[in-house]
């Protein structure tokens, strides 16, 4: 065993899942706790893992080791489903999602017209996620192709890994938001052969949600998923009542919401359902058929008074599922805070998440519902290095809890409800480290 060049060797506390469960009772078994690990790093990429007793003898000598002492490290987390045009909005007040659109949300959009504005808001944007450990997101842009190359151009400043797209529009929206089922096409085929894998891009066709398309429009989205079968699809998805309803009468020739995305060829294994807070018996079924994702975001749910969405259900049904934080309608970038307002959505369906679950959602599987399950999500050998360095006692309150938990399992639960951006000392993304938290005074 030898390692002559590796970029980086990382010692500590590391935590990861080891590999995918289909039941949540069976993630515990696959908890993988190193009390003193080490990780070695070259170009981007995990090429050893183990007790640091185990490698000690290995390492070469002329690589600095960075040891963390106390903290904790865990893969980089994954958000699958937020919109940076609305990083500006968060808390606007008083409406439900249609009237929430018209209200707040087509208004902010609009400035992303602007190529320097979208810039600008995306290099926030980026450094927000960084900042509250996540690594990668499935994001959407506004309606604007300047929109999407300031942020792939700013996630590849960063090295990062980031999925997203124009998003397509053709009706129920303002002019300045709208383009036709032609340039829809035109502008998203541009960008995939512009960006999608491009480093570490990767592009998403995104209609908005059904009532914001054309069935000309949708259908022109399922033309390019046929032509470019490896890109994603991300968009919306039975968020609220309001809205299924209306579905339903612009749609009246097909058997429900999910089923006008089948019909133009959306569903599949790397499309990615936002909220599905009231899907149908038969529209979870057809979930699993298609292998398709949902991104749960129990913030937004409840900041729009959307509902309670079922996680339990995507057990039973075996339906892939990540965590979203939907900004700007969810209303915290941490998916700590995302995982803490799960855990209450459960309680109020009369079912528990369990730390290991939360766990789980935000990495390894929050990968999987990506389809990136085989680069990201934990810290197997050849996967990508992006990883958090969690301070678990950022508050004296927080110190308290941690100094009385009685488990590992109890320690990850309190940080899980009590923490956020203050618990993420360091991020780093293929073995760089990107983000530091500043010392506080
Ligand atoms: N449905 C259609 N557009 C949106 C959006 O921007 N946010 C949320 N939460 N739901 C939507
Ligand atoms: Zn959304």
């Amino acid at each position: 065993m030898s390692f002559s060049a590796p970029q980086a060797i990382i010692r500590g506390r590391f935590l990861d899942i080891q590999s995918l469960v289909n039941q949540a009772d069976q993630i515990a078994e696959h908890v993988r706790y190193l009390e003193d690990g080490v990780m070695l790093i070259e170009q981007g990429k995990i090429v050893a893992f183990d007790h640091w007793e185990n490698l000690k003898d290995h390492l070469p000598a002329h690589v600095e080791i960075t040891h963390y002492h106390e903290q904790l490290i865990i893969p980089g987390m994954i958000d699958t489903h937020i919109h940076y045009p609305q990083t500006e909005m968060v808390g606007a007040y008083g409406e439900q999602l249609l009237s929430w659109l018209n209200t707040y949300t087509f208004p902010t959009e609009l400035q992303f017209k602007d190529a320097a504005y979208a810039k600008e808001i995306a290099e926030f944007f980026l450094d927000e996620l960084l900042k509250n450990g996540t690594t990668t997101a499935l994001v959407f842009c506004t309606v604007h192709p300047e929109s999407v190359d300031a942020l792939f151009e700013a996630a590849q400043a960063r090295q990062m890994r980031v999925v997203a797209g124009k998003v397509l529009m053709d009706r129920h929206a303002p002019d300045g938001l709208c383009d036709t089922a032609e340039r829809a096409y035109n502008e998203s085929k541009a960008l995939i052969e512009k960006w999608h894998g491009k480093g570490r891009a990767l592009y998403a066709i995104t209609p908005r949600f059904a009532p914001t398309s054309t069935p000309e429009q949708l259908a022109r989205a399922g033309q390019l998923k046929q032509e470019f079968p490896d890109v994603y699809v991300h968009t919306h998805l039975s968020e609220n009542k309001d809205e299924i309803a209306w579905v339903k009468d612009l749609f009246p020739e097909q058997t429900g919401y999910l089923d006008v995305y089948q019909h133009y060829g959306l569903t599949g294994k790397r499309s990615v359902f936002a909220h599905c807070v009231h899907l149908e018996e038969h529209e979870w079924d057809c979930m699993h058929q298609t292998d398709s994702a949902i991104a749960f975001c129990p913030t937004s749910n409840l900041f729009l008074g959307s509902g309670l969405f079922p996680l339990k259900k995507t057990w039973d049904k075996q339906v892939k599922v990540g965590l979203g934080t939907d900004i700007g309608a969810g209303t915290s970038f941490s998916l700590l805070q995302t995982v803490n307002e799960a855990y209450k959505v459960q309680q109020l369906q009369g079912d528990k998440l369990s730390a290991y679950e939360s766990f789980y959602h935000a990495t390894l599987g929050g990968a999987k519902a990506l389809d990136l399950d085989d680069k990201l999500g934990n810290f197997a050998l050849g996967k990508e290095a992006d990883f958090v360095v969690l301070d678990l006692k950022a508050t004296a309150l927080q110190a308290l809890r941690q100094s009385r938990a009685k488990s590992l399992e109890d320690a990850l639960f309190a940080l899980f409800t009590m923490g956020d951006d203050r618990n993420v000392e360091s991020t780093y993304v293929y073995g760089q480290k990107v983000y530091q938290k500043a010392a506080s005074n």
